[in-house]
């Protein structure tokens, strides 16, 4: 039996950190295993310019557990940025690339992009400047159906996006539905990231017997029994096209809880990296890991793979019910739950 693994120190090319004293909570988890994250731009005012970006990756820097943490950061893309300012900072490795928010289809996405057409130029500097196009690919609207956005997204404005920039590198985020993966698979240049909750979750977890539980509840919203195994298979088998993103968002328990306001998101950054290798396990792709973790990522971004090694040990625990501290209290994913593996 398999009592340890290692692997190259993964990255997470999909983590929210928020700011203030959240920032400061959470930045300590993702830091401890990954060696770079991709630092999502919603925060409560979205980071679009070089200057913002600057002082959020420092930010974040000097609250991490490691020193050579780095912290990668994409501009939220809005129909009114300033494209010198963009250029400069996509030439000057101070954006990563950029990420589009269809309005209003997930938290803070209030100032996301309502005619995505109109944003076709900033594209073309994208693709000009050899930079990723980050996706979060959802379209709300009223006719659609909250399950179905994915699958509108992808035909009526995903399609069209691929076919118009060839050369532009593309990822779907938190690919939630197979009909995602499918799209990804079968297309050139796009790459999507899974996070573990898609892998774990089905509608059921989210809404049975009239009620929602909140601590399960995101965008994209987990889907059927199919979705899941497609995505299993996707993580864990026969393709370079798929790598890790947690999409770890943290709300504080009371904002969840408040069913006014309820707010999307799930955090796992204290044990996403376990819930993974349970993952992998249960699929019998523990040997697949690494792939997933840290290397389709780096390569698909065009950046080195990370030099250090990290180790894994078949140790059960039991994941805490909260992360608290100070003002901060956050319910943990897998809460009360036992994980095979340890850090
Ligand atoms: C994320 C958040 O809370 O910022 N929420 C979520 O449900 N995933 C935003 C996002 O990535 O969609
Ligand atoms: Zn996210």
């Amino acid at each position: 039996m398999t009592t340890s693994i290692k692997i190259i120190q993964p990255d997470d090319w999909h983590v929210h950190f928020r700011e203030d004293e959240m920032l400061k909570v959470v930045t300590k988890y993702s830091s401890r295993v990954n060696r770079r994250c991709i630092a999502m731009p919603n925060t409560s005012n979205p980071i679009t310019s070089s200057d913002q970006a600057s002082a959020y990756k420092k930010l974040i820097e000097s609250n991490s557990y490691n020193e050579n943490f780095e912290a990668l950061i994409p501009c939220y893309l809005t129909d009114s940025l300033n494209l010198n300012d963009f250029t400069f900072a996509l030439q000057n490795n101070i954006f990563v690339g950029g990420k589009l928010y269809p309005n209003n289809a997930t938290t803070n996405s209030q100032h996301g992009v309502n005619d995505i057409k109109k944003i076709y130029n900033i594209f073309e500097i994208l693709e000009k400047e050899n930079r990723v196009l980050l996706i979060h690919g959802e379209l709300n609207r009223d006719d659609i159906d909250i399950f179905d956005r994915e699958k509108y997204f992808i035909d009526e404005e995903l399609f069209q996006i691929r076919n118009t920039f060839k050369d532009l590198k593309i990822v779907l985020e938190h690919v939630s539905s197979s009909y995602g993966v499918d799209f990804v698979n079968v297309n050139k240049n796009i790459g999507g990231t899974i996070t573990p909750h898609h892998m774990l979750l089905t509608k059921d977890d989210v809404f049975k017997n009239e009620k929602i539980n909140p601590h399960h509840y995101c965008m994209p919203v987990v889907k059927n029994e199919e979705d899941l195994l497609s995505l299993r298979k996707a993580a864990c088998f026969d393709n370079d096209k798929f790598f890790l993103g947690t999409d770890s968002a943290p709300h504080l328990t009371k904002d969840k809880i408040q069913h006014e306001s309820l707010k999307a998101g799930i955090f796992s950054s204290p044990c996403s990296l376990e819930l993974y290798a349970n993952i992998f396990e249960e699929e019998h792709a523990l040997h697949n890991l690494e792939k997933f973790s840290s290397i389709n990522g780096p390569q698909f971004y065009g950046l080195d793979i990370n030099s250090q090694v990290l180790t894994l040990n078949k140790i059960e625990t039991e994941v805490p019910e909260y992360t608290e501290e100070g003002n901060i209290k956050i319910k943990n994913f897998f809460a009360g739950k036992k994980i095979n593996w340890k850090v």
